[in-house]
């Protein structure tokens, strides 16, 4: 036999050109599929045993033979041949090198449409359990810091100008509800993920009595595809992983801009672990927060890989394409960039240290307790807006004078509204402008007590 024959060389009179077998190949990266490909097979033939198109001696040949071939892969010893195409094709023609004749019969009702959904399944599944566990333990982290910090005070922020006074554990509690909508997003993904295509083979079924219930079982799978049209031409599951991806990418980007606003001088909110920073070649003084700032970059790809996808399927007809290969690179990008945000995030998390000083003095300027005054005068019964009408004038009283709200004396209030009374001295302290606060979810101590309660028993933080 021809060494480079295809394995569909049949009715083929040319061989296929250079040029074209380099713009075909996707084994330079579709190898990472390596284990999910020969799971798939060790499954499938099985399955192939069971229905008796395998007797007993071919299946443990096969099994042995893909065993090898996972072996020399993990050793490096393996060949991956560009002219044979994907990952799919260089193992089976590498099983029948190694066993011969039993090794022709392993694609036996299956088809690489099938097939190659599989193994993408396969690998999105477990890639996906891991995303979780990564998002569990950078929340943990933040609930850890949020902990630590449970008194610190920090200046809130709206239009990035101060805004009102709130508990730095709030802040970074924030993050952990939107971490936890990212696992809801993914585990929903999940569901979806774990349905398998194979046996729909090149995409109209068999006339084989195949029993994918079996291979489906065997291979951990919660159900089987419904059709197997839609089953090989779908990628919804990877467009939905990249989008739940896109998502906590944006989320961990919002990260990465408060890390570098705050550990800049102007801000001075923080600093970050040095194992986590970068030098300058030319300024000798300088701390970087390289990683914040790629955490925000890298989001970019990540909503490049979503939209790459997007476009690739738009145009194509049922069923598969050749076009659909290209679905691997975006997919593989994303599972990596999304694993390298989460891991550098949670190193920078679990060492960050707060200036807790500075962020008071932040909190405690100018006119932060503004709505604080309007408030209180709420509960003297006068409509909210006199009340920012009247609360705007004494800021600009304030202002005009050189004045804080705490220089006011109890007549300068007056002048503005006869509903001031002494009370409004306590008004204008920061920690109790704090502990005043009282709805559900707001920054009040008892309320963060009670939100830290809750993420500490879900995060196991002792
Ligand atoms: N490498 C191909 C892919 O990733 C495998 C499926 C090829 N199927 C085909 N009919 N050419 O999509």
């Amino acid at each position: 036999m021809n060494k480079n024959k295809k394995l569909w060389g049949g009715r083929f009179a040319e061989t296929t050109a250079h040029d074209a077998e380099l713009f075909s190949a996707s084994i330079q990266y579709d190898q990472r599929l390596y284990e999910q490909d020969i799971a798939g097979s060790i499954a499938h033939a099985k399955m192939l045993q069971k229905i008796g198109i395998l007797n007993v001696e071919e299946c443990e040949r096969i099994t042995a033979g893909l065993m090898q071939i996972r072996e020399e892969i993990e050793s490096g010893s393996f060949e991956f041949r560009t002219d044979r195409e994907d990952i799919h094709m260089n193992i089976e023609a590498r099983l029948t090198e190694l066993i011969g004749a039993p090794g022709e019969k392993l694609h036996t009702a299956r088809s690489r449409n099938d097939q190659v959904a599989t193994d993408v399944r396969l690998y999105l599944r477990k890639q996906t359990d891991e995303i979780i566990k990564m998002i569990f333990a950078l929340q943990r982290a933040f609930v850890k810091k949020a902990c630590e910090y449970k008194n610190a005070v920090m200046p809130g922020f709206t239009h990035l100008q101060h805004a009102q006074p709130v508990l730095v554990a709030h802040h970074l509690l924030a993050y952990v509800n939107m971490l936890e909508r990212d696992k809801q997003r993914y585990a929903e993904c999940r569901t979806r993920i774990d349905v398998m295509p194979l046996g729909s083979c090149a995409f109209a079924g068999t006339p084989i009595p195949i029993d994918r219930e079996y291979t489906a079982n065997i291979l951990g799978f919660s159900s089987v595809s419904q059709n197997s049209i839609d089953a090989v031409s779908d990628r919804d599951f990877i467009a939905e992983f990249l989008s739940v991806s896109a998502i906590l990418g944006m989320h961990l980007s919002r990260l990465g801009e408060e890390l570098v606003l705050w550990t800049s001088p102007e801000f001075a909110f923080v600093s970050l672990p040095d194992a986590y920073c970068t030098g300058s070649s030319i300024m000798p003084q300088k701390k970087n927060p390289d990683m914040a700032e790629l955490v925000r970059g890298k989001t970019g790809r990540l909503y490049g890989n979503l939209i790459s996808l997007l476009t690739l399927m738009k145009g194509l007809p049922l069923t598969y394409n050749r076009d659909l290969q290209e679905d691997k690179e975006p997919l593989f990008d994303t599972v990596d960039t999304v694993r390298g945000i989460l891991s550098v995030c949670t190193g920078m998390l679990d060492r960050i240290v707060f200036n807790t000083s500075r962020l008071y003095s932040m909190a405690d300027t100018a006119f932060i307790l503004a709505t604080e005054i309007a408030d209180y005068l709420v509960m003297k019964g006068i409509p909210f807006r006199s009340c920012h009408e009247i609360t705007g004038k004494i800021v600009a009283y304030c202002e005009k004078n050189k004045k804080t709200f705490q220089d006011l004396s109890l007549d300068e209030w007056k002048t503005f509204s006869p509903h001031f009374d002494s009370g409004i001295e306590d008004i204008v302290i920061l920690e109790k402008s704090i502990q005043r606060k009282k709805s559900a979810g707001s920054t009040a101590p008892s309320e963060i007590e009670r939100q830290l309660t809750y993420w500490e028993s879900v995060m196991e933080v002792e």
